[in-house]
């Protein structure tokens, strides 16, 4: 039957509908929506004394899915050779059980927040091969059925592209990623297998050298299923060739996250900047929702009470979607218009 509007009508009625039955939806809602898988928040243990906190963190309208921001590193997971250290990264999966959100592993290997035993040990190739694989063995093999995904390898990049000379590249070369990557893999053969870092989010040398070396692991058929992409970012700085970045991994037939999302201004905050803190996150948004298999988004926590980088970044902060009082800020609604648009 031909319509009595116009296309142009049709379109325009469509737009509006959209917009009228996202008004009030939430983050994960609208993520799903677009066709993600979700919108999270990741979460240290600690926090979860605050009562207030936990129950915004644990409506799962507005966060699918949950990362443990340090309780499943490795000086916390194995902190002394052979003692295993569970209980934090355990206290979090209940929530995200509890709550229905799915729960992204981080992380196996990376130089930082290191047990200092695995560096003082002066380990041989063999003997840290060895330790690599029991360690990513038992700590994804302890979530095995429970992990959307792990983030294996950390930051193994400098941003010039070279490799970080950490003890693992340092002893082993390129073959540590190997290593890590199967030991994952035989230890849970469903959840899905990263390597994350940051300065990644647009198209540069950090970039290029991770398309090179995850096309290489590709190709030798080693198991990598995405490439996560932290998003720490500045407000007014934020890559506008994130689209693109994101299509090039995809199309190695990989999927993509942003996974520790956070966008931070210089302080004091002004609502100019609070107005383009909100261009910028739907802008990052606006990109994961353009290519397809970038599946979902997480904030490195949703609150400025817990954020990371007024520690880090002395002089910035309120870099998250609600403040320190959990109220929305205008981010929020970028966000929200962003999955909608
Ligand atoms: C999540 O938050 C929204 C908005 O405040 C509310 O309408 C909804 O009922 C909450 N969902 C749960 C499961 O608490």
């Amino acid at each position: 039957m031909r319509s009595p509007f116009s296309q142009g009508a049709r379109v325009l009625a469509g737009s509006i509908i959209l917009l009228c039955a996202g008004v009030g939806a939430q983050l994960d809602t609208l993520a799903k929506r677009a066709g993600k898988v979700y919108f999270g928040s990741a979460v240290d243990n600690p926090e979860l004394g605050d009562l207030p906190y936990k129950t915004l963190l644990s409506n799962a309208s507005e966060f699918g899915q949950l990362t443990a921001g340090n309780s499943l590193k490795w000086e916390t997971v194995q902190p002394v050779r052979g003692t295993y250290k569970f209980a934090g990264g355990d206290e979090i999966l209940a929530l995200a059980k509890q709550n229905r959100q799915l729960f992204r592993g981080h992380t196996c290997v990376w130089h930082s927040q290191l047990a200092a035993w695995v560096e003082a040990g002066k380990f041989s190739a063999k003997d840290l091969t060895a330790i690599i694989e029991d360690h990513c063995g038992r700590l994804v093999g302890h979530y095995k059925g429970e992990m959307y995904s792990w983030d294996v390898v950390n930051e193994a990049f400098e941003d010039d592209g070279s490799y970080r000379k950490s003890v693992f590249y340092n002893t082993l070369g390129t073959q540590y990623f190997e290593t890590a990557l199967r030991a994952a893999r035989k230890a849970d053969p469903n959840t899905k297998l990263y390597l994350n870092d940051y300065n990644v989010e647009g198209i540069n040398s950090k970039s290029d050298a991770y398309y090179t070396l995850i096309k290489s692991l590709i190709a030798k058929k080693v198991p990598i299923d995405g490439f996560g992409v932290q998003g720490h970012l500045i407000v007014g700085q934020v890559p506008t060739n994130i689209r693109e970045n994101f299509q090039r991994f995809a199309d190695l037939g990989i999927d993509v996250a942003i996974t520790e999302l956070d966008i931070r201004m210089v302080l004091p905050v002004t609502p100019e900047k609070l107005e383009q803190q909100k261009r910028d996150y739907a802008a990052v948004i606006r990109a994961c929702k353009a290519v397809k298999r970038c599946v979902g988004v997480t904030v490195w926590d949703y609150t400025d009470k817990y954020s990371w980088i007024p520690s880090v970044f002395k002089g910035e902060g309120a870099a998250l979607p609600w403040d320190e009082n959990l109220k929305k800020k205008p981010a929020y609604d970028g966000i929200a218009s962003a999955w909608l648009s």
